[in-house]
């Protein structure tokens, strides 16, 4: 038997870094939307735990037990008791170390399939605390939308009430290390003497809430921000040249996506998304260039979320099931 599901990428609409937790996690809050580029992950019962790789960039992608499936799968076979006998195939589509959550969303992709695969209820708690285990943002992976995130972004509140949003991504020759954007943006702070906020806040929430759910892109695009942007445009200088060119050709707003090095451009509509698109590829700033639309269903959102979601495109769920 097997079982495929398709998980979507993330892109942070505000991403607020406060300082260093005990714990060496960076205490945040997060708007995160979920965004129509997809990785594939097919688990299938085998002998013994493995992966391969598949799709653009797999040389960046380890095909083992480092990989966020693979540690996401055996650490739900040992939370629910059983062995971890499954293969994974992932097909990558999402950036590989682009800031825009693809390990994450493999890694949430992964425990949907293997619960399916071993017999777990969708709901089954054990599915959002394996999450929470292997990384910050595979909890909001599993669940896509468009939510809040706090603490390591992981404690979330779903956005439910959200229009339609159009995105031009603009990706990069080489991905970040995540680890190394937060430290550049701790040494910044200090270099700066400006210290990090006590606890981060999405102040006012309020305007958030608004702007997501009248659909108006112009109003949205005011409100975009990330605390990384400046360590990333440290680490990497041209990504400021990549962000002017997207805004010249008439994006509405434009940010670095979570940590980096992708660039997000938040356009009016399709026909500007196609615009910004084109003048991107024509300025040579980027590898390559992608369109979507969020918010799109984590592969989870069918059984944590409410069903009144206005603007999300529940097409994008999607898990089937058949004999290996
Ligand atoms: O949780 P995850 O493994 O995805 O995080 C990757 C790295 O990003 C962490 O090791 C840490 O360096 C940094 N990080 C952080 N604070 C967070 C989330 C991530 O410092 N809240």
């Amino acid at each position: 038997m097997s079982v495929t599901v398709r998980v979507p990428a993330k892109v942070n609409l505000h991403l607020g870094v406060g300082g260093t937790r005990p714990d060496g996690y960076h205490e945040l809050v997060s708007v995160f939307q979920s965004v129509s580029l997809f990785d594939t992950v097919t688990a299938t019962g085998a002998p013994e735990l493995s992966v391969t790789v598949a799709g653009e960039d797999t040389a960046a992608v380890p095909a083992d037990h480092r990989n966020l499936a693979a540690r996401a799968a055996a650490l739900l076979a040992e939370r629910i008791g059983v062995e971890p006998g499954v293969h994974l195939h992932i097909d990558k589509r999402i950036p590989v170390a682009g800031g825009m959550a693809g390990g994450s969303a493999d890694a949430a992709a992964a425990i949907v399939a293997c619960a399916a695969l071993w017999g777990l209820e969708p709901d089954h708690e054990a599915l959002h605390e394996v999450a929470v285990q292997v990384g910050s943002d595979v909890a909001f992976a599993l669940l896509g939308g468009t939510a809040i995130g706090t603490g390591r972004g992981e404690n979330l509140t779903p956005l439910t009430h959200c229009g339609r949003f159009h995105w031009v991504f603009a990706l990069a020759h080489e991905g970040l290390s995540t680890p190394r954007v937060f430290v550049e943006c701790d040494r910044l702070r200090a270099e700066a003497g400006t210290p990090p906020p006590e606890g981060p806040a999405l102040d006012p929430a309020a305007d958030f809430e608004a702007a997501l759910a009248s659909g108006d892109p112009a109003r949205l695009a005011a409100l975009l921000r990330n605390d990384l942007q400046g360590a990333a445009l440290t680490i990497r200088p041209e990504l400021a040249d990549t962000l002017g060119s997207g805004l010249a050709a008439g994006a509405l707003g434009a940010l670095v996506s979570g940590s980096g090095p992708t660039c997000a451009f938040l356009v009016r509509d399709e026909e500007a998304a196609r615009t910004v698109a084109a003048a991107l590829v024509a300025s040579g700033h980027c590898r390559s260039v992608r369109t979507a639309h969020g918010p799109v269903d984590g592969p989870a959102a069918r059984v944590t979320t409410a069903t009144d979601t206005t603007g999300t495109d529940r097409s994008s769920l999607y898990i089937s099931q058949g004999a290996a």
